[in-house]
Formats: structure tokens, C-alpha cells, sequence
């Protein structure tokens, strides 16, 4: 992600769930995958267009997607182990 989001930040609006709650989701409940993601958080299960650049169908596009997430944090883990 070439932009730095606060935690702050809504990633899905549908369900209001900000980046917080899904790192939170990734580290400590082991949501890797967006549809884990979506049972833990509820974040991508109203429109999906949070999910993927591909699934969003909204007139003014998203800043940051589900996906960037989970890819983020699986390359971050790979270069520490
Ligand atoms: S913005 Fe996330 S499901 Fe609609």
C-alpha cells in the first residue's frame, strides 16, 4: 500500500468497519482470507465492493481494498519468517 491509513479509516462503509478492526481480525482471530475477514468483522458482507478493485462497482472508487489488506500483511509475515 503506498498510502499509510490510520486505523481509523472505514474501510467498508456498507458495514462501517475500519482497518482497526481488521488487522485486529487478522492477528488475533486468524482471518486470512476476506471471506474469514467477513465472518469475523463483518466487513465486504453488504456490497463487496470493499473487497477487491474488481468488485467495486461504485461511481467514486474506494482507497483501499480488502485484498491490499490481507496481500499487505502476508508479504509483511513473509519477510519475518
Ligand atoms: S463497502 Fe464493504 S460491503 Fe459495501
Amino acid at each position: 500500500m503506498a498510502r499509510k491509513f490510520p486505523h481509523s479509516y472505514v474501510v467498508c462503509k456498507c458495514r462501517n468497519v475500519t482497518l482497526g478492526e481488521i488487522i485486529y481480525s487478522i492477528k488475533e482471530k486468524n482471518a486470512d482470507s476476506i471471506e474469514k475477514i467477513g465472518e469475523s468483522t463483518d466487513a465486504g458482507t453488504c456490497c463487496k465492493c470493499c473487497q477487491s478493485k474488481e468488485k467495486d462497482i461504485g461511481v467514486e472508487k474506494m482507497e483501499l481494498y480488502l485484498e491490499q489488506i490481507v496481500k499487505s500483511l502476508r508479504n509483511r509475515w513473509k519477510k519475518k519468517s
